[in-house]
């Protein structure tokens, strides 16, 4: 792939380009908590946007997606917003740079990847992560903090892409560290790593190949139900929320916003005793949490859909130790963490069950935890 995108980017632009990369990324449990000032569990993976890149001095940045085949350049004014929607992540971060009041010039740049789109692998955060991170070196001289990067990424979904979303996907892809899991805190913002070798497991991953779009998706309308319990109860997040304070308040509130915060406040506590099962190296612990998780979010979160389900299902007929949805949900990929000797039987029998009804297979992804975003060359 490197090759690839630098000899487009020679053929194009005729220059020597540096070659950025950042990662997307797993999460092991926590899902929906970020925007909820809740804890996740996240890690980045060795799928990733590469991009080839370099100053042209002029004031518009030309960019060319070697995977879209398409070309785009745009100015860096508020009102020069680009039409195509992945141009819009590149526009989106060199913008929440300079709101900042980092520096931004013209550049060309030729990018590409690996990372499935629309799994629920966050490809998206990996496209912003890796420019932001790029844009830092190239014009910023390295001062704006790796933190402020993944804000930078955050910002750009919400002002640019219509999506609301927490800080998980662009921290994991900021911040990842090969063969280590991240705990965030995402209300005081700190973290752990933690090594993660599960010794006689697998974790591999399953796509429905089902798409999800979270603009104007259900997603923001979640964030909404969320926002509107902890207003009901006076306080600022859900983190500071517990099933005695909610139940109270159980005939003042929806029946369906009542679900959501329900499972809001059980997963918070699912991260930190898979963090604690981990650090034990009780791998059957951190599955059994998986499935409470996939349980709240298809029954309580309502942000499933059939085929996933199927594929929970599947998994917990073949005894496999855990199995989730994972990301945002409304498609994309469960998560599943499988015993070495249970692993072939599981992949067969996925694969053959969901193709008889559904008539597609899925996609089947091993990933390893990886760095995060890191500059090539
Ligand atoms: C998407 C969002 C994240 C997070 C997850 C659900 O990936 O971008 O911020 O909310 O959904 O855990």
């Amino acid at each position: 792939m490197n090759d690839k995108i630098i000899k487009e980017f020679k053929d194009r632009f005729h220059q020597e380009p540096s070659l950025y990369a950042s990662a997307g990324r797993i999460n092991l449990i926590g899902e929906h908590t970020d925007y909820n000032g809740g804890f996740v569990f996240p890690g980045a993976i060795d799928k990733v946007i590469m991009a080839a890149i370099k100053p042209n001095g002029l004031d518009k940045v030309r960019v060319y997606s070697v995977d879209i085949k398409e070309y785009v350049e745009f100015g860096l004014e508020e009102s020069d917003v680009p039409a195509q929607s992945w141009a819009r992540y590149i526009f989106g971060v060199c913008r929440e740079i300079i709101k900042r009041e980092g520096i931004v010039l013209g550049f060309d740049a030729v990018f590409g990847g690996n990372v499935p789109l629309g799994a629920g692998l966050s490809s998206s955060a990996a496209l912003e992560s890796c420019f932001a991170f790029a844009l830092n070196d190239l014009f910023n001289n390295n001062s704006i903090g790796k933190f402020e990067l993944a804000r930078i990424g955050q910002s750009t979904e919400h002002n640019y892409c219509g999506v609301n979303c927490g800080i998980m996907d662009q921290f994991a892809s900021v911040m990842g560290k090969k063969g280590q899991l991240m705990c965030l805190d995402c209300r005081s913002m700190e973290y752990e790593y933690h090594p993660f070798d599960p010794q006689g497991y697998k974790l591999v991953l399953i796509d429905s190949v089902v798409k999800h779009e979270l603009a104007d998706s259900p997603y923001n309308k979640r964030r909404q139900s969320c926002e509107r319990v902890a207003a009901h109860l006076g306080i600022d997040t859900l983190r500071d929320a517990t099933m005695e304070m909610l139940d109270a308040a159980k005939s003042e509130i929806s029946a369906e916003d009542y679900s959501r915060a329900k499972f809001v406040i059980e997963e918070k506590d699912r991260v930190l005793a898979v963090c604690a099962a981990l650090d034990a190296g009780d791998y059957e612990t951190v599955g059994r949490k998986m499935y409470e998780t996939h349980e709240g979010l298809s029954k309580d979160y309502e942000v499933s859909c059939e085929e996933l389900d199927y594929l929970n299902d599947i998994a917990r007929q073949c005894g496999v130790s855990g199995s989730r949805i994972m990301g945002g949900g409304f498609g994309g990929c469960t998560i599943n963490l499988v015993k070495d000797e249970q692993y072939d039987d599981f992949i067969a029998t996925a694969k053959e069950k969901f193709a008889s009804k559904y008539g597609h297979e899925p996609k089947i992804y091993h990933v390893n935890i990886s760095d995060g975003a890191h500059k090539i060359q």
